[in-house]
């Protein structure tokens, strides 16, 4: 059966498990990766920029002896030039895993539905997984594992917290979110996280969310997207800027967090990003690190078949 990545939760906690396994026993040692793309295409679709998930996968791709194409959305033009589904079917021909950064989630789901190689998630309006990947990796190896932490997001309850919230559920860490009114995680989002077993609490104050947290995560206030609303977004979330002040309630060692791009003095301070207890770096390294485990993952779990 053809398995796709569209939400960090098409896999089991014990798939999970295992290919971050695999992601750490691979960068501990790099002669262990195995080719398995080798002579195989990696389609990697972009409709909104990339800095991180591009490169990473490129890496991971190459790494693995495949070989990545990177196709911008007005080269292809999805829904516009052909439809979704088309696109899809015609990257198929030539390679072993499609990924894709959409604006509608769509879109993947439809890309997935029409084709029998693996769909992975790159981004879209409701889900970041392989952010989740590095993100687990990252407090893993802080840490020396995720069970039992505590975790708080503070800012946009967007898709990398959805996709933290799912991957909270997955492997036994509990979340805090904290965001302002009327930007807080979609609530069927956290009744399904729940159910899957997540300790997610949504606290309104950010000084009460993190106390005692091991980690403290933010992420944009603006989405791509969403650039109309970044002006009213600055003025909502002034109070859940990530600053000295609030790391100094976290616990004691906690670590702060970012899938990057950051905007220093809008969502966190420069002294808090560009200081001790930042682990930003070590994050995006594990972008690569990840995504290399999931393609070949998902390659062998499609030649299973
Ligand atoms: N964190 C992340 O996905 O970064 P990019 O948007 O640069 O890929
Ligand atoms: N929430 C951000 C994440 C960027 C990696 C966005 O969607 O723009």
């Amino acid at each position: 059966m053809t398995r796709d990545l569209l939400e960090i939760d098409d896999l089991t906690p014990a798939e999970l498990g295992r290919l971050l396994d695999t992601a750490r026993k691979w960068k501990a040692d790099p002669s262990a990766v195995p080719r398995a793309l080798a002579g195989r295409g990696v389609a990697l679709v972009f409709e909104k920029p990339s800095a991180r998930t591009r490169t990473s996968a490129e890496m991971a791709a190459y790494l693995l002896g495949g070989h990545p194409i990177a196709i911008r959305a007005e080269e292809v033009g999805i829904d516009t030039r052909e439809t979704a589904e088309d696109v899809a079917r015609t990257l198929a021909g030539f390679c072993a895993v499609i990924a894709a950064r959409v604006f509608d989630h769509g879109v993947l789901v439809r890309m997935a539905a029409a084709v029998e190689v693996p769909v992975v998630n790159l981004l879209s309006d409701v889900a970041h997984p392989c952010q989740a990947l590095a993100d687990l990796m990252t407090i893993g190896e802080v840490f020396g594992g995720v069970e039992g932490r505590r975790v708080a997001f503070v800012g946009d309850g967007n898709n990398v917290a959805a996709s933290l919230a799912y991957g909270a559920a997955l492997t036994g860490f509990e979340l805090i979110v904290s965001s302002p009114p009327g930007y807080e995680l979609d609530e069927h989002l956290v009744d399904r996280a729940r159910n899957l077993g997540g300790a997610i609490e949504l606290v309104a104050d950010p000084n009460e969310a993190v106390r005692d947290v091991d980690v403290v995560y933010t992420d944009v206030w603006t989405s791509m997207g969403e650039e109309d609303e970044a002006e009213a977004r600055r003025e909502v979330f002034n109070a859940w800027r990530v600053g000295p002040e609030l790391m100094d309630q976290a616990g004691s060692g906690a670590v702060f967090m970012h899938c990057l791009p950051a905007h220093r003095g809008e969502e966190v301070a420069a002294d808090v990003i560009d200081g001790p207890a930042s682990v930003v770096w070590q994050q995006v390294e594990n972008r690569m690190h990840t995504k290399r485990a999931l393609f070949a993952w998902l390659v062998s779990a499609q030649e299973v078949v």
